[in-house]
């Protein structure tokens, strides 16, 4: 087979190829290692990191639905020091590809010391600022539904960042790229999109809530329509990198979300269908691109 080239550059950083795991859906690697050489992955984004480590939610915290599922984890996670001093040194005898630290907080005040934690660690290659988790009471979604918020948490990141910094965008809100264009506004080097919906389930024998939140953050297959949409729109608004995410459980999906504008794309709730879903799309991507003529991933145009 002739030979396709399937690297892309986000802001200056090489990926190998555009297929990233997800935040939340990879932990911090090593569970994977058992099925498959992670080096194959253009990168990873590890488990939202908080200042503070964070024990999650109560549970029962994820209940499956038809086409994916719901979770209302809470941000678990060993905090931004730990994953510093030891989740990251391990990572690096396992990955030698770029990371991208995904990073949450209930104010501004604690996404700046977690990014003053992490921005110096050397794999870490991107920040992507969660402003859009739906499973917390205070901060998470609240500052990405709101074009102020999410400006002024990203002038605050931008100012104590030393890598380039991607905004993760909520689906739930009115009109997306007013938040893109805000966080573009602010400084933003990049876009990440998109987190969850909120959702809910209900235990109809037991007629209450299956999660013990109530309500949870849907991904899955279902979300693939919903979350193209909103790449393709937020990417005819502003003029920084985005990553796709959403849904996206094969290769010709990677090549779709790419179509509607993606420079990269996170794989997510299909990780935890299958832990070698990640690899699936990887090795299938050189055959999808052959079949549609495509030379270099890189040069994909967005759809008009
Ligand atoms: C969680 O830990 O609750 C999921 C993270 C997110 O949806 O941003």
């Amino acid at each position: 087979m002739e030979q396709l080239n399937t690297e892309v550059v986000l802001s200056g950083v090489r990926f190998r190829n555009p297929v990233i795991p997800a935040s939340g859906t990879f932990g911090f690697g090593q569970e994977f290692t058992r099925y498959y050489d992670l080096n194959l992955l253009g990168g990873i984004s590890f488990k939202g990191t908080t200042i503070e480590p964070r024990f999650g939610n109560p549970t029962p915290r994820i209940a499956e639905c038809q086409a994916g599922m719901l979770n209302s984890v809470g941000l678990q996670n060993p905090g931004a020091e730990h994953v510093r001093d030891v989740e990251l040194p391990a990572l690096r005898k396992i990955f030698n590809g770029p990371l991208i630290a995904n990073i949450s907080g209930f104010s501004e005040e604690d996404y700046v010391r977690a990014v003053e934690i992490l921005t110096g660690a050397e794999q870490v290659a991107l920040l992507e600022i969660n402003i859009s988790c739906p499973n917390v009471r205070h901060g998470g979604m609240a500052f990405g539904t709101s074009p102020e918020a999410a400006a002024a948490i990203t002038r605050a990141v931008k100012k104590v960042a030393t890598k380039p910094v991607y905004m993760k965008l909520s689906p739930n809100v009115t009109d997306i790229t007013a938040i893109a264009k805000a966080c573009e506004d602010a400084g933003a080097d990049g876009l990440s999109l998109i987190n969850t919906l909120l959702g809910m389930r209900i235990d109809v024998r037991r007629r209450r809530p299956v999660l013990a939140n109530k309500m949870g953050g849907y991904s899955g297959p279902g979300i693939f329509p919903v979350a193209l949409r909103m790449v393709y729109q937020v990417t005819g608004a502003v003029r920084i990198p985005v990553i796709g995410m959403g849904g996206v459980s094969t290769a010709r999906d990677v090549i779709e979300m790419m179509m509607a504008g993606a420079r990269a794309v996170q794989v997510g709730a299909a990780n935890l269908v299958d832990p070698l879903a990640c690899r699936s799309i990887v090795e299938a991507l050189p055959e999808e691109m052959a079949s549609l003529g495509i030379h270099a991933l890189s040069e994909i145009e967005r759809v008009s």
